[in-house]
């Protein structure tokens, strides 16, 4: 078992990719505390992993709050009785257009991908330094690596998500804790449905669903799985000596 004992946070636990990685991190044999704002998809998903054989119990939190992200880390760490690995994978869409920006939605998207994971990063580094070990995985985004012209906005925040696990990793390399961002292309999941092939009101759904996809040199958009066995690695000791990257996990979305 690739996280035999080891203690795991994942946030946005309910669905999609977190909820993968909550599964597939259970199956390797670690604790979950699964962190979500959709109280019933999330006692699914816990259910699940408890019926399965897993250990896992879910956190409610809306992490759009600094101070409820704070409160809600603190509570899972406490459950776990520490934590060997947070997977902080909560993030939004943000504002498509910049000629109409509407603030408020420019700060709540900033602080669901960006001040939150800051938080929640932070409670957990103070325990892993102390025991000398750990790892952390941010999920930014391949649009943290090159620009969205469906969000420049997210691309920003995005990239700024990668600064953070870049600065990390260089700070706290020496205390043993590793720190790495996740780049997913698209994602078959309902924020890629709902949200991101919708944002571009310059384009239909469909038009905006055929540009997704045709930037991805596989053709096709990844399955939630195929991001969360990239955490995994992440998250294991098999990555020992990985620590301040992006790794774009995009079916080649990111090569031309
Ligand atoms: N799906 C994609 O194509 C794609 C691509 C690159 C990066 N991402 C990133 O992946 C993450 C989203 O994952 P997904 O695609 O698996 O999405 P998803 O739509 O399957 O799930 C998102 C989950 O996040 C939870 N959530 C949303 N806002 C929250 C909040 N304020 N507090 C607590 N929980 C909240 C939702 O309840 C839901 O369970 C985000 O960080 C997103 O930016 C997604």
């Amino acid at each position: 078992m690739r996280l035999q004992g080891k203690r795991v946070v994942v946030t946005a636990a309910a669905s999609g990719m977190g909820q993968a990685g909550c599964e597939r991190f259970a199956q390797e044999g670690a604790r979950i505390a699964a962190v979500d704002r959709d109280e019933a998809r999330l006692k699914e998903v816990v259910d699940g992993i408890n019926t399965a054989g897993g250990n896992a119990q879910g956190f409610v939190a809306d992490l759009s709050d600094a101070d409820i992200a704070g409160t809600v880390a603190d509570d899972a760490i406490a459950w776990l009785g520490g934590i060997d690995v947070l997977w902080s994978h909560a993030g939004m869409p943000a504002p498509g257009d910049v000629e109409t920006l509407d603030l408020d939605e420019f700060r709540t998207a900033t602080d669901v991908n960006l001040t939150q994971s800051t938080v929640i990063a932070a409670r957990a580094i103070t325990h892993m330094r102390q025991q000398g070990s750990g790892s952390i995985i941010f999920t930014a985004s391949t649009s943290g690596l090159v620009g969205s012209a469906l969000s420049p906005v997210y691309s920003a925040l995005k990239a700024s998500v990668i600064g953070l696990a870049k600065g990390l990793a260089v700070r706290y390399a020496t205390d043993g804790v590793r720190v790495n961002a996740l780049c997913p292309g698209p994602v078959a999941t309902p924020m890629l449905y709902n949200d991101f092939m919708k944002v571009d009101a310059r384009f239909s759904q469909e038009e905006n669903e055929k540009r997704v996809v045709a930037g991805v040199p596989l053709g096709r958009a990844g399955q939630p799985r195929e991001i969360a066995d990239a955490a995994l690695w992440l998250a294991s000791d098999e990555s020992s000596f990985v620590t301040g990257i992006a790794l774009p996990v995009d079916g080649g979305l990111t090569a031309r």
